[in-house]
Parts: C-alpha cells; sequence; structure tokens
C-alpha cells in the first residue's frame, strides 16, 4: 500500500508492533515505528532508513514506488542503528548514491558501516535541489545525539525532524489527528522525559531559532510514531513548556522499602500533601516502570522520595530511578528525601546527594526514622507533607514573578 503524506513524498517505513523495550532501557507499551521518507523528483532521495531487521520491509515499500536502484541521494539526519541500520543494504544496491549527513554523522557512519561512501558533508543553511521540490539542512546537534540534523522540503513547508517530535507508537495510521490523543501525549511526553530531557538549553535555542527564522512548518515528520499536520506550532510550544521546566502543581511520592517502615511514612506524608488540595501520585519504585516514573517526573513540580536503608545504601530499586535522574537533570524541581534505617542509615544521604548532582532543589535536609514509625512519627511526616504542598506553591509564585 502506497503512503503519500504530502504530494511526491512517501513514508517507506516500518512499524514495530512488538518492540516493548528500546534500546534495553526505554519501555515501549505502544510500540514504535521507524519512519523512512521517499520522495520522488528528478533525482530521488530517501530520507533516513530503518532499523536493521526491518530493511527488507523498506525496500519492499520502496519498491511498490520505483526500483530502489533509482535512488540518487540518502539523507540520513540521525546515524543511530534505528535509523541507519538498514543503509548498508540499501548502499549495496545503490553503491553510487551520495549519502547526505552532519560532519558528525559522517564520522560515526563511517565507523559504523563504510568509510567509503560518497558522504556529502552539511552545515545548517546548505541546500540540494531534487529538481521542483529543495531540501535545506538544519543541524540539530544533542537533539539527541551529536550528529542530529532535521532535513526540510521547502515547497512543502514539511520538517523531517527525525528522532525530535517523534513518540514510540505503532499504529496502522500515519498521522497523529488519526490515533487515540492521550496516547499521542502520553507517548510524546515520555519520549521527551527518556530521551531529550537533557538537553531542554539546546532544545529551547533550536525551536526559538527556526520559529524566529519565518520558515514555515505545515508539518512535521518524525523517525518515529506519528506525523503532526495540524497546528505544528503546538508541537513546538509544548516542547518549550517541558523545556523550560514548566509542570503542573503536582507532587509526586516515589519510593522503596522492604518492611512497609518506609511505605508508611510515604502514605503519611501523601496524605499530607494532599491535605492541602494538592494532587499526589504515588510509586514505589519496584512496582513501577522506571520510563513511565521519568515521565512523571516531567509532568510534576514536586517530588518527595524515600527509601530504607540496606547496607549504609539505598534498595536496589532506587539505585536505577536516581542514576537516571543525574542524567536527565531534569528542571524546575523542588525534591524532599526521607527514609526508615536501624542504625547507622545512609539511604537518606545518598538520595539527597543525588538529587543535588541531578541540579534538584531539597525543601531542607531529609527525616529519617528507626524501623517502624510511631505515631508521632508519622504525624511528622503528615505535617512535612503539608509544608511540602506549601513551599512548592512558593517556588510557583516566586518563579512566576521572575518570568
Ligand atoms: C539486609 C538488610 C540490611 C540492612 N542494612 C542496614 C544498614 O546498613 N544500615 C541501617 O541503618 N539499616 C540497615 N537495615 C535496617 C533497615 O534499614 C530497617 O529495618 C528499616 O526500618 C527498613 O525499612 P523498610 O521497612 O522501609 O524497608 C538493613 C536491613 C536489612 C534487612
Ligand atoms: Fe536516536
Ligand atoms: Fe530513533
Amino acid at each position: 500500500m502506497k503512503l503519500e503524506i504530502i504530494e511526491g513524498v512517501y513514508w517507506v517505513g516500518a512499524v514495530d508492533w512488538n518492540l516493548r523495550i528500546y534500546h534495553n532501557t526505554y519501555s515501549t507499551h505502544h510500540g514504535t515505528s521507524y519512519n523512512s521518507y521517499l520522495i520522488l523528483d528528478e533525482k530521488i532521495a530517501l530520507v533516513d532508513g530503518v532499523y536493521e531487521p526491518f530493511g527488507e520491509e523498506m525496500l519492499e515499500r520502496i519498491k511498490e514506488l520505483i526500483p530502489p536502484e533509482k535512488i540518487s541521494y540518502v539523507i540520513a539526519n540521525h546515524s543511530e542503528p534505528d535509523h541507519s541500520g538498514a543503509l548498508p543494504r540499501l548502499m549495496k544496491i545503490v553503491p553510487q548514491a551520495k549519502v547526505f549527513c552532519t560532519a558528525k554523522g559522517k564520522d560515526i557512519l563511517s565507523r559504523m558501516y563504510s568509510p567509503n561512501w560518497d558522504f556529502i558533508t552539511v552545515k545548517t543553511g546548505d541546500e540540494i535541489s531534487l529538481g521542483r521540490k529543495t531540501l535545506r539542512f538544519i543541524e540539530a546537534p544533542m537533539m539527541h545525539w551529536p550528529d542530529n540534523m532535521f532535513t526540510y522540503v521547502k515547497e512543502d513547508f514539511l520538517l523531517l525532524s527525525n528522532d525530535a517530535f517523534g513518540q514510540h507508537i505503532a499504529s496502522s495510521q500515519r498521522f497523529e489527528d488519526e490515533v487515540d490523543q492521550s496516547i499521542v501525549w502520553e507517548e510524546s511526553t515520555k519520549y521527551f522525559a527518556n530521551t531529550l530531557y537533557p538537553f531542554c538549553s539546546l532544545i529551547i535555542r533550536k525551536i526559538e531559532e527556526i520559529q524566529k527564522s519565518g520558515i514555515p512548518i505545515k508539518m512535521i515528520a518524525p523517525s518515529h510514531g506519528v506525523i503532526w499536520r495540524r497546528d505544528t506550532n503546538r508541537v513546538f510550544e509544548r516542547y518549550l513548556q517541558w523545556a523550560r521546566g514548566e509542570a503542573a502543581e503536582r507532587t509526586l511520592v516515589i519510593y522503596e522499602t522492604m518492611w512497609e517502615s518506609t511505605a508508611r511514612m510515604a502514605r503519611a506524608i501523601a496524605q499530607g500533601v494532599q491535605s492541602q488540595g494538592m494532587e499526589v501520585k504515588v510509586y514505589q519504585l519496584s512496582a513501577s516502570d522506571l520510563s513511565d516514573v521519568f515521565k512523571e517526573v516531567l509532568e510534576a513540580r514536586g517530588m518527595v522520595v524515600g527509601c530504607s536503608t540496606v547496607n549504609n545504601t539505598v534498595l536496589p530499586a532506587m539505585a536505577p530511578f536516581i542514576e537516571g535522574l543525574k542524567g536527565l537533570r531534569p528542571r524546575g524541581k523542588l525534591a524532599y528525601v526521607f527514609g526508615s534505617h536501624g542504625w547507622g542509615g545512609g539511604a537518606v544521604k545518598v538520595i539527597e546527594s543525588a538529587l543535588k548532582q541531578a541540579g534538584i532543589e531539597l525543601m531542607e535536609p531529609g527525616l529519617m526514622v528507626k524501623y517502624m514509625p510511631d505515631e508521632e512519627e508519622l504525624s511528622r511526616c503528615f505535617e512535612l507533607g503539608k509544608r511540602f504542598a506549601q513551599s512548592l506553591r512558593k517556588v510557583e509564585i516566586k518563579e512566576g514573578i521572575q518570568t
């Protein structure tokens, strides 16, 4: 089935319905797609490939339109294997094709596949003509690798954005307005939180650069998931909000426990937050999906993190969460730490130190209790929850005035 997304531009990618974990780090409950686009003009260009196991499927889709030998240009917006894995298979068919990519992209592709491809390195503003259509390149370093770029089809106002603005969704429909909106936004949010979060400043600058340049964008076609064809500015604005750290006035209580002592503290703190009319979401890490929890972190301003101590440190399920935060460096958060221990403790200090390294502000030094919390300690937890909600509201007001 041919899929023309805009006159002369065809989707020739693959849908990965069964993917449930992406590069062994990120849960993909709705699968994904690898979007490859074929532009039919006097010169024929393929923009991005697919993951290697789907290479034959991509070639079959190309063959429905043209013999693959007719491809003159291959545009590699990003060299990660989910988009470049099928390129060696294609390059065997068209060894003379010119491969357009950034200088960093050339380094990586040469290393992974072959230094002998006919690479043409491009920079922001460089253009090539395919005949009727013109491709303009926009470098987008660290969105999310050093080599990333976007390809803009000038005549169609079409931005082929690769990993930026994507979502891990497998679907038979190719456009965002054709699929369940709650899934679109849930997966877009999760994608930003797990893939793009560390690069907020660069993302703001890149989007502002595109907006200021005044280039019209009617369609954003990413390399994963569905294509945005309505009010594309809405997508940019949402990215800007996330990147600036704008989030709901909500508190997450994230904890781990062995014998429920820390869990009791967590519940009392959650009730204290709730008593102030603030929304709370509670996650025990060993019962939660870490990629989903990071999505929640992106969307909430407050985070209360608790863990008991085992062998002077945190429980195993807490470790990937705090390590992950150090990498993601979420903006604009207020946090508080608590936990039960038996003798020397350690978990609260380990978490506090990790949160500081992640650039997260702490309301005050954390609360530690010995073994099972008693009634008095639980009411202190409740009071802490109350105070946390109040502090979170104050931080919001302070930032509101500054902006
Ligand atoms: C295997 C194991 C190792 C522990 N190691 C420590 C430790 O190094 N330091 C400490 O203060 N408490 C240690 N404890 C005590 C627990 O932190 C304590 O029992 C705490 O109340 C458990 O809280 P929880 O019910 O929320 O898991 C350990 C407990 C267990 C079972
Ligand atoms: Fe990527
Ligand atoms: Fe990707």
